[in-house]
């Protein structure tokens, strides 16, 4: 068993970690930027796929990585996981349906309610006792979806077609131009002191540093780790602002 994800503010990696632990205390847990990832998934013939939900839909990085290497899915069981800050409909469905043309057999799907990350926006903001008590409520999701997959009985949220329905019409048809594409719109105001750690951090290399300032080229995947890890919050996506620079470790 491997797993894999795709985290921005830590709550992804969290679940995977945890999930994956308790089905196998032995198994790899890769961030999908890892050079090791593919080697991992084509060893294995289990994997856990995480990742969070994105106006309803997988992040395109996720869905690319999929794409791009589609010869490695061939009767690979999968269990997808979904985490989002408050609905994804058929989060993991989104994948779960790329992942089997491609061959792979879908084991699961799981949802996994966490805070939410989109740092620039108060729209879906919680205090942080409610965030402590929506991790405390996903770590009891998880281990009892543990026990149960240890039982050989998996989770199918987000698979079948009521939840295709679900996703589809409750939002990712009306938000359906933000996830088609890599996003431009990374703001970084003069607050920047030049410390690299956005470039460091991001997993699409969409940030280098060109004479001690950072520079985007257009490749966004939305995660938000440099709006939510620069030491002067001085980058932006969606928002005008940072509101809260969101991080999983805030929240246990
Ligand atoms: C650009 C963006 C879009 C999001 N869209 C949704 C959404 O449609 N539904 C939802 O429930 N959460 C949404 N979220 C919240 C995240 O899915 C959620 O907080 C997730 O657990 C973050 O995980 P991470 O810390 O591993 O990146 C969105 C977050 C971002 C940054
Ligand atoms: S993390 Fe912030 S301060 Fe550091 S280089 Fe990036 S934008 Fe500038
Ligand atoms: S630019 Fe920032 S938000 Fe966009 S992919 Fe890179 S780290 Fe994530």
């Amino acid at each position: 068993m491997v797993g894999i994800y795709l985290s921005r503010t830590g709550n992804t990696r969290h679940c995977i970690e945890k999930l994956v632990m308790l089905l196998d205390e032995n198994a790899k847990v890769l961030p999908i930027e890892d050079e090791d990832a593919v080697l991992q998934i084509m060893e294995t013939d289990f994997i856990v796929l995480g990742y969070p939900t994105q106006f309803s839909n997988a992040p395109l990085m996720v869905r690319d990585f999929i794409r791009e290497n589609a010869s490695i899915w061939k009767g690979k069981r999968i269990l997808c996981v979904a985490t989002m800050g408050a609905f994804s409909g058929d989060g993991a469905g989104c994948t779960a349906r790329i992942l089997k043309k491609y061959g792979a057999i879908i084991a699961g799907g799981l949802h996994i309610h966490m805070p939410d990350s989109v740092c620039d926006s108060k729209l879906l903001k919680k205090s942080l006792s409610e965030n402590k008590q929506i991790v405390k409520t996903a770590d009891q999701k998880i281990e009892s979806a543990a026990a149960r997959i240890a039982k050989g009985i998996y989770p199918r949220e987000g698979l079948g077609f009521i939840y295709h329905l679900t996703g589809l019409f409750g939002q990712r048809l009306w938000f359906y131009g933000k996830t088609q594409h890599y996003s431009n719109r990374v703001k970084i105001s003069d607050a920047c002191v030049g410390c690299g750690l956005c470039a460091a951090k991001c997993p699409m290399h969409n940030v280098t540093m060109q004479d001690g300032r950072p520079k985007t080229n257009g490749k966004c995947t939305m995660c938000y780790r440099c709006v939510s890890s620069c030491p002067k919050q001085a980058i932006t996506l969606l928002g005008k602002e940072v509101q809260e620079q969101c991080r999983f470790e805030k929240y246990i």
